[in-house]
């Protein structure tokens, strides 16, 4: 394989900062902490790290809201910090990537500061205004933190859009100069020496120029469809990719995607566009909102799952495209408690959606804490909560005369707090993860729970992703086969094979905790089993999997 796809033999973990470690009794995970866990990183085997943002920032909204993309948030540290966590990593035979957020800045960057003083502002332009309409916002446009996408400036009488939180504005792709300025501060990083990025909701920097309201039936009549995937969205980003990565050829990007097509993450990521190295994309994660709507309560629907995985995994090697596979990460409740059972069969369920993930066609990536099994805190009370969306929703629903105890029940499951609890490292207080007050509780199962235990047991969750980990270093099928469905009309379990070269892998998942038989209409020729979650079996023409088992094996 050419070295500048490295990326796809690898694994990314992804860290949130402010809940992995912190080094200095403050509450709040920083750099320092990162460092002192780079060896439990390195065992793992994990590649890559993705750190979500460390800039300086109001923390609205955990960082994503940058108010100075040239340094380090003092909470996790200062530049020299930074810079020891890159040589470390490096030093490790690792990489480092950095969550770039260049959709929007902080309503406390200096741009948006210049831009406040006036229309002759050169900073002005940087971001979208648009005059209101019969005293009204200039669409009907929502902002995915609720209420209006528009925020009104008395002094200028003119409307900001921000897509996200008010503190949030959109920048103005239109602008050269904005252009030109994102660019060059990612060429700075990337002369420090990180290995590439996470660009945040990177699809939707187009927007367009009509700015109409949104008149679509429902769901999802909140603008969307006028800027994702927007009209000079393949443009901005061959731009970047020419301005930016082409400068840094063994760099990786990774596109975060909301609400795109297949058709679009082709575009982004088929080598021949020059735009990006892989795209995440949620539609399989969205098979728990009825009618597309996130802030209720529904069971998974398996059938669409499993449907919207193999249409993306068959579509996108189709399309020479390269998607990052993923369960869970800083925006979504915990996979296990998800998706899996996180009491009964805790292990095997973590076990199983790992490997059906770690074994597709793509680069799969960790969530902190997913590899020891970490759940959803189940916080009862909104005391609990941090995350700026949830206490919106929960007032917006509130508003709307919902009870409380239902709205707890929906965040319970739903919040993007939920995985944002401290990682437990041990069972002494706080999960060790700190020895002052954490920012935000962490999770009373922590003395079952944690790294120091899953380190030690035998067959643990931890010791399966090391070996799914190093699988992909040793089997070139993992990386580089093809992917084919099978069993499709089993409707409790997924199966795919892969082929490459002479090496073809079986991979069979039982998604559910009771016993499936199976049928395998197939030609065995040896059986080489390389991971399962129980005790290696014989593969045979017509099996029994037992509750949420998993296995690989070479055929
Ligand atoms: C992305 C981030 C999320 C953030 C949002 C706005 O979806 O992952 O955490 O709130 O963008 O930047
Ligand atoms: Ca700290």
């Amino acid at each position: 394989m050419e070295n500048n796809n490295w990326w796809k033999s690898s694994v990314v973990y992804q860290i949130y900062p402010k809940s992995f470690k912190d080094s200095n009794g403050d509450g709040i995970g920083d750099i320092g902490g990162i460092i002192e866990k780079l060896d439990y990183l390195k065992d793992l085997g994990v590649e890559v790290l993705w750190l979500t943002p460390i800039y300086v920032s109001p923390q609205r909204d955990n960082g994503y809201d940058i108010a100075d993309y040239y340094n380090i948030d003092p909470r996790f540290g200062d530049m020299e910090k930074f810079e020891e966590l890159l040589d470390s990593v490096h030093k490790k035979g690792m990489k480092l990537i950095m969550d770039m957020v260049v959709n929007h800045t902080s309503t406390d960057h200096k741009w948006f500061k210049e831009a406040l003083k006036g229309k002759e502002n050169p900073y002005h332009d940087f971001y979208i205004w648009k005059q209101g309409k019969d005293n009204k916002a200039p669409n009907n446009w929502t902002s995915k933190f609720s209420g209006s996408a528009w925020e009104y400036v008395e002094s200028l009488d003119s409307y900001y859009l921000h897509l996200f939180d008010k503190t949030q504005a959109d920048l103005n792709w239109e602008n050269p100069k904005l252009r030109e300025e994102i660019f060059k501060m990612m060429r700075f990083w990337m002369d420090k020496g990180v290995d590439g990025f996470r660009l945040d909701v990177v699809n939707l920097l187009s927007k367009d120029s009509n700015f109409s309201d949104d008149d679509y039936i429902t769901p999802n009549r909140d603008g969307r469809r006028f800027y994702t995937d927007g009209p000079k969205i393949h443009e901005y980003l061959q731009e970047m990719n020419e301005q930016v990565f082409s400068r840094y050829p063994s760099s990786m990007t990774v596109g975060e995607m909301s609400s795109t097509t297949i058709e679009n993450c082709i575009r982004y990521t088929n080598p021949e566009n020059k735009e990006l190295s892989m795209t995440f994309n949620f539609h399989h994660l969205k098979v728990d909102y009825p009618n597309g709507e996130k802030w209720s309560l529904a069971p998974v629907d398996f059938k669409l799952l499993k449907e919207t995985l193999f249409d993306w995994q068959v579509e996108m090697e189709q399309g020479n495209g390269w998607n990052a596979m993923f369960w869970c990460n800083h925006d979504q409740p915990r996979s296990l408690s998800r998706f899996g059972n996180d009491t009964k069969y805790r292990e095997e369920s973590a076990k199983m959606l790992a490997t059906m993930i770690h074994l597709m066609r793509g680069t799969p990536y960790i969530y902190q804490g997913e590899e020891i099994g970490m759940t959803n805190p189940n916080f009862e009370n909104i005391e609990k909560y941090r995350d700026v969306e949830s206490l919106n929703i929960f007032n917006e629903l509130k508003s709307k005369g919902m009870e409380e105890k239902n709205i707890l029940d929906i965040l319970m499951s739903k919040s993007r707090d939920n995985s944002r609890t401290p990682v437990q490292w041990n069972s002494s207080k706080n999960a060790g993860f700190t020895d002052g007050e954490p920012w935000i509780e962490v999770s009373k199962n922590y003395k079952e729970i944690n790294a120091e235990v899953e380190m030690i047991k035998e067959n643990s969750i931890y010791k399966h992703y090391k070996d799914l980990i190093s699988l992909r270093k040793k089997y070139d099928v993992i990386s580089m086969g093809t992917i084919k469905t099978i069993m499709l009309e089993q409707d409790k379990i997924v199966a795919y094979i892969r082929e490459f070269k002479n090496e073809k892998m079986l991979v069979v998942c039982n998604f559910y905790g009771e016993q499936v038989d199976i049928f395998l209409d197939m030609d065995i020729n040896k059986q080489q089993f390389i991971i399962s979650n129980y005790d290696f079996c014989r593969l045979q023409k017509e099996m029994t999997l037992r509750p949420y088992e998993a296995f690989a094996v070479m055929i």
